[in-house]
């Protein structure tokens, strides 16, 4: 395999919010190049446990072959949305140290041309983090009825001309399927107005369909309430996302179950039970100016922490 490059982001910010003690079960959801995972290995070792889930071909080997030296990690190839079912199977009952995701498709994703994520390179639609899903870009772009391609270019990619691209896209696609990136791509650039600006024409709307493709949106949201039933008390859930959208069910979840009341004004007795959670940070952190300098992806990432006050049944 070709050098899998990937660089971590808010690396020392994400792993020190987890607190990282030696003899406690760790999870990272987003195992990726294993950049974050190294850091909690060296953290945890030689007692603790970590627990680290992809469903990427490459990234599962690649972090393999840079923690094969490490004893005490299991490396799942599966989704984290079966981070309950997983963990069973595994013996675990409760995450006692803390849990990370590291949202978001990593460098090696989004710059080896075959994958289909860009739109610098020309390949087949892709766009699947998961090479084994059988629902990729290809059916997004050439089935999605003009309405849904309109509805995921504006919430996805907050793209200003989603109703042009998504009506070229079923005009072009009555004559001939969309089969490669550079066609789509071409496609968006001829739709839409020519504006001076630093970001290509297509950035927004391939974000969309990636998003849609991996079905980003839906895994955090019910995984979140998942590993709400797996923390033990003390554990800490530490998360990085690059998009608004996603950003924003994160910050809602922490804040509903970090509330002591969800009744109603006029209701007179409250009977909420305790709350799960309390904020570690009530603003997200985000990547220092030097990060940003060496890696400028980074200056959308956005860090929220929470540890888990409930205490188990
Ligand atoms: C931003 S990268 C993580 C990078 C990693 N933290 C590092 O330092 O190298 C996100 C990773 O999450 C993985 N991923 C996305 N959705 C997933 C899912 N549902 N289950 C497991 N992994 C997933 C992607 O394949 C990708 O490798």
């Amino acid at each position: 395999m070709e050098e899998f490059k990937h660089y971590t982001v808010m690396k020392n910010e994400a792993v020190d919010a987890l607190e990282c003690k030696n003899g406690l079960i760790y999870v990272d959801c987003t195992l990726g190049g294993g950049g974050h995972s190294e850091l909690i290995l060296k953290r945890i070792s030689p007692e603790g446990r970590l627990i680290a889930f992809d469903i990427d071909d490459d990234a599962i080997q690649a972090a393999s072959e840079r923690l094969k030296n490490y004893k005490n990690i299991t490396i799942v190839k599966d989704s984290y949305t079966n981070i309950k079912k997983v963990l069973q199977n595994l013996g675990i009952k409760k995450i006692t140290g803390g849990v990370l995701f590291d949202l978001g498709a990593s460098y090696h994703q989004l710059t080896k041309a075959e994958r289909g994520f860009s739109f610098m390179k020309n390949a087949p639609l892709d766009m699947r983090f998961d090479s084994n899903s059988d629902f990729s870009a290809y059916d997004v772009v050439n089935f999605y009825p003009e309405n849904e391609l309109i509805k995921i270019f504006s919430e996805y990619g907050e793209e200003r001309f989603s109703k042009r691209i998504a009506k070229a896209i079923v005009e072009t696609r009555k004559k001939k399927q969309i089969e490669t990136t550079l066609e789509l791509s071409d496609l968006i650039i001829k739709s839409t107005p020519k504006i001076k600006s630093s970001v290509h024409p297509a950035t927004r709307v391939f974000q969309a369909i990636r998003i849609e493709v991996n079905h980003e949106l839906q895994n955090v949201k019910n995984t979140l309430n998942d590993v709400l039933d797996l923390l033990e008390f003390g554990a800490i859930i530490s998360v990085i996302s690059f998009h608004s959208l996603e950003d924003r069910i994160v910050k809602h979840l922490f804040k509903y179950h970090s509330q002591r009341c969800h009744c109603d004004k006029n209701q007179i007795i409250c009977n909420c039970p305790p709350p799960v959670l309390e904020l570690v940070n009530k603003k997200p952190l985000m990547a220092s100016d030097e990060e940003i300098e060496e890696n400028p992806p980074s200056r959308s990432a956005k860090l929220r922490i929470a540890r888990c006050i409930r205490k188990s049944l």
